[in-house]
């Protein structure tokens, strides 16, 4: 979004609206009409709820929050959901990767938990750095997320739109989190109810995203490669719960782009997107992780759980600082999701691209 410095006025809302309407093919920009995709149309009206009520409204389509149990904090069912959303949050997607500024040691600063911002530098097709600025997600009223309802924190993780309806970059991987289930959704957004309001100011962003971003944005499930293996195979119900997982944690970096944060998916896990940490940071190159010569072909299961569990190659040399495996991330998945990501990434269709060095300068 172009001016995330709370608390001023937002700028580009009109602008961004017409300019998506005119992309689009929506007449108007009003309410949650920019937002509206051939899917979701008939969400409009739940979109637009004061509070998270979508639960118990079933017409509710995709905008319908599973768990939605408003004012309830204490039932096992809204603690169990807490507890899921942190464990989403904190090892499978590891949003502080982006969300989570980083200390003069190079480790995530938890005083400024989720309270933004690692600045996102990527290359524009013109050749220009654009900076996009991971916001402030803590519940502070001003300065993060604490007016919002659950609808709109749910649509700004799935569907890229502020609650004013300004689109994001989709350097936020809502594309991807666009397949995310309502009942883990849900939880993070309950989760994110319960962490510390840290009064942090993000910088706003200087460039908007394209129009129409949102149109192109959000995957499909048809986009997302399936395992190789039977679905008589002992292994095939560990590999789909991984393709679940990894579309939410592995597959934005490590798929070419076809526009900055829009991947091209007939290359998925093939590698080599780029991307810096900040402005002033050296280009870091994801690997291919397909089965293929040029990604991991030779890796077993275990190697792969193995490289998730400590940020290491194959033969346990440490990955690059832009790898967000190993422990304080997403090494400290369970056991279980770990082996079913790697079983995934072990049977995908084997693409041929590469091989990519982390750094080459
Ligand atoms: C690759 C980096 C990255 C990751 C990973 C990431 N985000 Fe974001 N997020 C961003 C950026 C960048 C923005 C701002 C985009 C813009 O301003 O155009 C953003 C914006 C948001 C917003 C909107 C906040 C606001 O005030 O407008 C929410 C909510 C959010 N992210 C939640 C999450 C959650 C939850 C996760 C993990 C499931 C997550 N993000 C993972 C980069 C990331
Ligand atoms: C923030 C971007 C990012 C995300 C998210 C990410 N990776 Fe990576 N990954 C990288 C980069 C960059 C490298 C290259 C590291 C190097 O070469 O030192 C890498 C390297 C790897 C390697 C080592 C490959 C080799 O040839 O040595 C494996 C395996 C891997 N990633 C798997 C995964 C899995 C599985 C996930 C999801 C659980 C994931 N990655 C999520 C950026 C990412």
């Amino acid at each position: 979004m172009i001016n995330k410095e709370k608390g001023m006025k937002k700028f580009g809302m009109t602008g961004t609206c017409l300019a998506m309407a005119l992309a689009v093919g929506l007449g108007a920009c009003s309410s949650k009409a920019a937002t509206a995709t051939s899917d979701d149309a008939a969400t409009a009206d739940a979109a637009t709820d004061t509070d998270a009520t979508a639960g118990t409204d079933t017409t509710a389509g995709t905008d319908a929050l599973a768990t939605d149990m408003s004012g309830d904090v204490t039932s096992a069912a809204k603690l169990a959901s807490i507890a899921r959303g942190k464990y989403l949050i904190d090892a499978v997607f590891a949003c502080g990767v982006c969300h989570t500024p980083k200390g003069a040691d190079g480790k995530p600063d938890m005083t400024k938990y989720l309270a933004g911002s690692t600045s996102y530098a990527f290359p524009m097709p013109d050749g220009t750095t654009n900076i996009v600025n991971a916001e402030n997600i803590t519940p502070h009223a001003e300065q993060g997320i604490g007016t919002w309802t659950d609808v709109q924190i749910a649509n700004g993780i799935r569907k890229g739109v502020d609650d004013q309806d300004v689109a994001f970059w989709p350097i936020m991987p809502y594309p991807e989190y666009a397949l995310l289930n309502d009942l883990d959704v849900q939880a993070m957004v309950d989760y994110l109810r319960t962490i510390p309001a840290v009064d942090n100011v993000v910088p706003s962003d200087t460039v908007e995203p394209p129009p129409g971003v949102l149109a192109a944005a959000s995957a499909k499930d048809s986009d997302i490669p399936h395992t190789t293996l039977a679905s008589t195979d002992p292994l095939f119900a560990a590999a789909e719960r991984g393709r679940y997982l990894a579309t939410g944690a592995c597959i934005q970096c490590h798929t070419p782009e076809v526009s900055p944060g829009i991947a091209n998916f007939k290359m998925a896990y093939a590698g080599g997107r780029q991307h810096k940490a900040t402005a002033d940071a050296k280009i870091a190159t994801s690997t291919n992780i397909t089965p293929d010569a040029t990604g991991l072909a030779g890796w077993t299961i275990a190697d792969i759980v193995a490289s998730i569990k400590g940020n290491t190659d194959k033969a346990k040399n440490p990955l690059c600082d832009a790898s967000p495996m190993g422990h304080g991330w997403m090494g400290d998945m369970t056991d279980g999701d770990m082996t079913d990501i790697a079983t995934y990434i072990h049977t995908l269709p084997p693409i041929k691209n590469g091989p990519f060095t982390c750094y080459t300068k």
